[in-house]
């Protein structure tokens, strides 16, 4: 039989709310254009991020979440607060900013001319009294640890402690948050499949009990490894001395040119006369600096040592 009396339909604002919880977040206003400018200003000036208009909707997305937890209704009222200088919630919204992709070994061809090509050189050179048994390191954007990590397994594998070799490996990040995941130095199981077998048997740890789909680096390695935060896009870098080998990789991609240019010179300041720079496959030196020379695709040496 039909109904002869049917549900009035209310009016949208008020129509019974399937969301039962009792506090109901506030509806954020949509980001303007205008706010996406000030937000890329901001973003630019403080971590060296050129954010182009096409990510407006990532912006969006990784903001958004940090608005509800503030309770703040709009991106105007977040950006009052994240512009304030020296204020926590600009190191927050890097935090959110940031893309923070990353794997071991990634890059394995990059890896391989570390093994069969640097390594062996450096031993080389140590046996004939040419240089000294230590080396240092710089991962320059490590994020979760997996890129330091690798090459702490590649160097400590065949850089041995007991030949008195001293590796030191130093890991800085802008990210606190990837960093802290770096400290902790713990990843998914399946993160690890890319490791090399022999050297995932020999540095990783594989987690049992509540630790069960893990895997935890062995101490051996995570000596040898230090984090700090480090923002590249500033003027002056708390990093000491001279390396031997600094990666970065995957993160100039984000900045403009003038920033690309400023980092680069930072970094070869830094670079050993004989050491070697390791950039990101979409990455190069083309238009950067004359400075360096072509040794495999995105891995320089300089061409005046
Ligand atoms: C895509 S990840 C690359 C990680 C790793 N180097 C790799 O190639 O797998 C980029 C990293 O750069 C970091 N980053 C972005 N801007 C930075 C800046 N101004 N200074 C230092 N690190 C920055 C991010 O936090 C992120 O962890």
């Amino acid at each position: 039989m039909t109904a002869i009396y049917q549900p009035v339909e209310r009016p949208p604002n008020q129509q019974e709310s399937k969301d039962r919880r009792p506090f109901r977040v506030a509806e954020i206003q949509p980001l303007t254009d205008r706010e996406f400018d000030l937000f890329q200003g901001l973003i630019h000036r403080l971590a060296g991020i050129h954010l182009v208009p096409a990510k407006k909707a990532l912006l969006v997305r990784r903001l958004t979440r940090r608005l509800r937890e503030l309770n703040l209704r709009s991106f105007t009222a977040y950006y009052r607060l994240a512009k304030q200088e020296g204020h926590e919630e600009q190191i927050e919204m890097l935090d959110r900013i940031c893309t923070n992709e990353t794997q071991f070994f990634r890059e394995p061809k990059q890896f391989d001319l570390l093994a069969e090509e640097i390594i062996p050189e450096w031993n080389r050179q140590a046996d004939s009294g040419r240089r000294p048994r230590r080396l240092r390191v710089w991962s320059a954007a490590c994020s979760t640890g997996e890129e330091p990590f690798s090459l702490a397994m590649t160097l400590l594998h065949r850089l041995l402690p007991e030949n008195h070799w001293q590796v030191e490996i130093q890991a800085t990040d802008l990210s606190t948050r990837v960093l802290a995941t770096a400290r902790k130095a713990v990843w998914p199981l399946a993160r690890a499949q890319r490791i090399p077998d022999e050297l995932r048997r020999r540095f990783m740890l594989k987690g049992v009990r509540d630790q069960f789909g893990k895997v935890k680096a062995a101490r051996s390695i995570r000596s040898a490894v230090h984090f700090d935060r480090l923002n590249l896009n500033s003027d002056s870098y708390s990093v000491r001395g001279s390396f031997d080998l600094i990666f970065c990789r995957n993160v100039l991609i984000y900045f403009d040119l003038a920033t690309r240019r400023r980092v680069i010179e930072s970094l070869l300041e830094r670079l050993a006369p004989t050491g070697y720079l390791f950039l990101g496959h979409a990455e190069s030196l083309n238009g950067i600096s004359e400075k360096m020379r072509t040794l495999i695709p995105c891995v320089y040496t300089r061409a005046n040592p």
